[in-house]
């Protein structure tokens, strides 16, 4: 390893408690972090894996009011989905906290606070969008609008989720307001800012010129930021969910959620190690590194280490931030509200006790240096034919033989022929490839070599076909069985940080009590005479069945979505110039008369208990006052909808959604991409008046 650190502080970057985990996430970050941090500690070194859940910000507010849930209830609600996930896959965090916790709004306060005092921030008025409807300022994903980078439509206000790139508001083409869909008002407000400018130069140096070895995409990203010179960014917002801003005269203004998360690192070390925590995050002799996504790498690489700059006391910087590009699904890229997504979850419901065959997929096929597409075909055939067929397969034969022709005893090596010296001489050289690839977040890499260790126990078994030569001769048998369960005992240590369950399993089965690394390359790890346990299978196949329903699952979510997906090579292509859905088939003037279509206004609005995408309205339709049960809650909360004026079809024969008798339909405009405006008359048309 490179330079001596006396410890490893590591971190996973903290999920927002919007959502569930699901596969994108795990390959991106939370796999390739926690195979690093398990290397790390069959190393012998002092580790600690920090993470937590991201509980503050628009992301969250958000969805509390699609959910019609308070912020809190929501972010309780999906920090336990997470963190029980995280743990039923193996995620071996030393702690997972979270941000609304009363430790991370203390340290989160002072941290400001301090540099508040120490006049590191410049306090500026603008003016900013704001919703005249919904009397707020738009903040962040309260306002969407075109990326005036990539084109792609509903870039946030912050951040482009298409092409990664930061924005401010003001940057946004056609903005409009995420809560009622209105264009917004410019307003004035004031905030404080970190002038990043100031850190400009600084950051070249320790990045540009100082981590070169950096990921390319990291450093480049870094050098394309850097390149076009740095802004002072706003670390407050005029929110009423988050650490609220700790000064006096700052009332209705919370920190930044970007602000905020980071620090909940230093938060979740407090918790940890209240007495030591100092000695994690302010000594030259730690080495931290953080795992996040390619969303989130200026954050890490220039915000938060300017932030950290601008506190001084000593805090480290990251040496090494090694941020994975995206993982698609089935061609599409993955979409929470789409629900386009393979969910930890549901995963380990839906397939108990393999846990390590979604690990081992993930990292076989992350997406370490471009965007990668996971397949369920992919998952089987990985199943079935690497990890039942060669590692399962090995493993299995070296354990039955040995208990049918040794009684479990691990046998001495009595007869040696060249080719046990040529296979044990290997196993040192797939150690130190597997070193140099993880020391060097190349992770696919290193589960490759792993595996050449089970390939090569497979095709040394082949080779020396025991089984034929024990009805001749059993010294001979006695050297192949046991280098082959040296084998699988240094197998049992490679796969360790890859594939902990399957490791356990096996480590249980050879009679190991112990694992270390620096036993990993040795001729004798299992000594004869040990005895080992009964053979259990480490995998098991994957049927068609299974993964058919996978497939199936995704196609119903494909249509209830109604419009295919674009192929993720597509969005790419396509979204500055939206598709058009082609026009349906002709209908008569008597058919299209058929149609009544008035002019309306909402009464009252309310969403449907237990669903996320329906509300009740109570129209007036000037004919009478009935209701309408729309699906249009991803679009339009309840208070927003009260009052507004819209087109209905009011002869729509009547029928019960989710119990309540719906008469009628309202008009929306769809666009390809999914997204959904309610079609409006204007103020001043009656209700009543007929469309036609
Ligand atoms: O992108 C995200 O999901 C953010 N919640 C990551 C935050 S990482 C850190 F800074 F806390
Ligand atoms: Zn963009």
């Amino acid at each position: 390893m490179e330079k001596n650190y006396k410890r490893h502080l590591v971190t996973a970057a903290l999920p927002y408690a919007n959502g569930a985990v699901h596969i994108g996430h795990l390959a991106g970050v939370y796999i390739p972090a926690d195979i690093y941090v398990r290397y790390l500690r069959m190393r012998g070194q002092d580790v600690k894996f920090i993470c937590g859940s991201d509980e503050h910000g628009v992301p969250i507010t958000i969805k509390a009011k699609q959910q019609g849930l308070t912020p809190q209830e929501v972010v309780d609600k999906y920090h336990m989905i997470i963190k029980d996930s995280f743990e039923r896959l193996g995620i071996s965090f030393d702690i997972y906290s979270r941000t609304s916790s009363k430790i991370h709004h203390k340290t989160a306060s002072e941290f400001f606070r301090k540099l508040y005092l120490d006049g590191k921030f410049i306090e500026k008025e603008s003016e900013q969008y704001y919703d005249e409807e919904a009397k707020q300022f738009l903040a962040d994903r309260y306002i969407v609008g075109t990326c005036p980078k990539c084109g792609a439509e509903n870039a946030y206000g912050d951040q482009c989720e298409k092409c990664g790139s930061t924005l401010s508001p003001t940057e946004l083409i056609n903005p409009r307001s995420a809560l009622s869909g209105n264009t917004p008002i410019m307003k004035k407000t004031s905030h404080w800012y970190l002038p990043l400018d100031q850190y400009e130069e600084w950051l070249r140096e320790w990045i540009l010129e100082g981590h070169k070895e950096w990921k390319s995409n990291v450093y480049g990203q870094c050098k394309s930021w850097l390149d076009g010179g740095l802004q002072p960014r706003a670390v407050s917002r005029d929110l009423d969910w988050g650490v609220p801003v700790p000064i006096e005269g700052a009332e209705g203004k919370v920190l930044y959620v970007w602000f905020d998360a980071p620090i909940g690192y230093i938060s979740n070390t407090i918790e940890l190690l209240p007495n030591d925590w100092e000695k994690w995050w302010k000594s030259d002799d730690t080495k931290m590194v953080h795992f996040i996504g390619k969303d989130n790498i200026v954050f890490h690489c220039i915000v938060f280490p300017a932030m950290l700059k601008a506190y001084g006391d000593g805090y480290i910087l990251p040496e090494n931030v090694p941020a994975n590009e995206f993982l698609n699904l089935e061609g599409n890229k993955i979409s929470t509200s789409r629900n386009w997504a393979v969910w930890l979850h549901e995963y380990l419901e839906e397939f108990p006790g393999q846990e390590d065959v979604l690990r081992y997929v993930l990292c076989a096929n992350a997406p370490e240096t471009k965007d990668n597409d996971f397949t369920w075909k992919d998952f089987q055939t990985r199943n079935n034919s690497e990890l039942v067929a060669i590692f399962g397969n090995f493993v299995n034969r070296a354990v039955v033989l040995t208990h049918k022709y040794f009684a479990g005893e691990v046998p001495a090596d009595i007869k040696s022929e060249p080719i046990d010296r040529e296979v044990l001489d290997q196993i040192p050289v797939i150690k130190a490839a597997i070193e140099e690839s993880l020391e060097t977040f190349r992770f696919r890499e290193a589960l490759k070599e792993a595996m050449n260790l089970a390939r090569l126990g497979n095709k040394y078994l082949t080779e020396t076909e025991p089984w034929k030569i024990a009805k001749t001769d059993m010294e001979r048998v006695a050297s192949i069985m046991n280098v082959s369960l040296q084998i699988c005992a240094n197998l049992a240590i490679a796969f360790e940080p890859f594939l902990p369950h399957t490791t356990h399993k096996l480590a249980y089965m050879l009679n190991m009590k112990n694992r270390n690394w620096e036993d990993f390359g040795c001729d004798i790890i299992l000594q004869p005479g040990h005895i080992i346990n009964e053979a259990r299978l480490l995998f098991d196949k994957i049927e068609d069945s299974a993964v058919e329903a996978q497939v199936a699952k995704l196609e119903a979510t494909r249509s209830q979505n109604e419009t295919a997906l674009a192929p993720a090579s597509e969005i790419e292509a396509t979204d500055s110039q939206p598709s058009i859905v082609p026009q349906k088939d002709e209908c008569t003037y008597d058919e299209f008369m058929k149609m009544d279509i008035r002019t309306a206004t909402v009464l009252e609005a309310e969403r449907v208990p237990k669903t996320d995408k329906l509300l009740k309205l109570t129209i007036d339709t000037g004919i009478d006052i009935r209701t309408i049960v729309s699906g249009i809650a991803e679009y339009y909360s309840p208070e927003v909808m009260v009052g507004k004026k819209i087109c209905i079809l009011a002869n729509l024969a009547p029928r019960k959604i989710k119990g309540i008798e719906s008469k009628g339909m309202i008009l929306m405009a769809k666009e390809e991409s999914g997204n959904m405006r309610i079609v409006t008359p204007g103020e001043s048309i009656a209700n009543g008046a007929t469309i036609s």
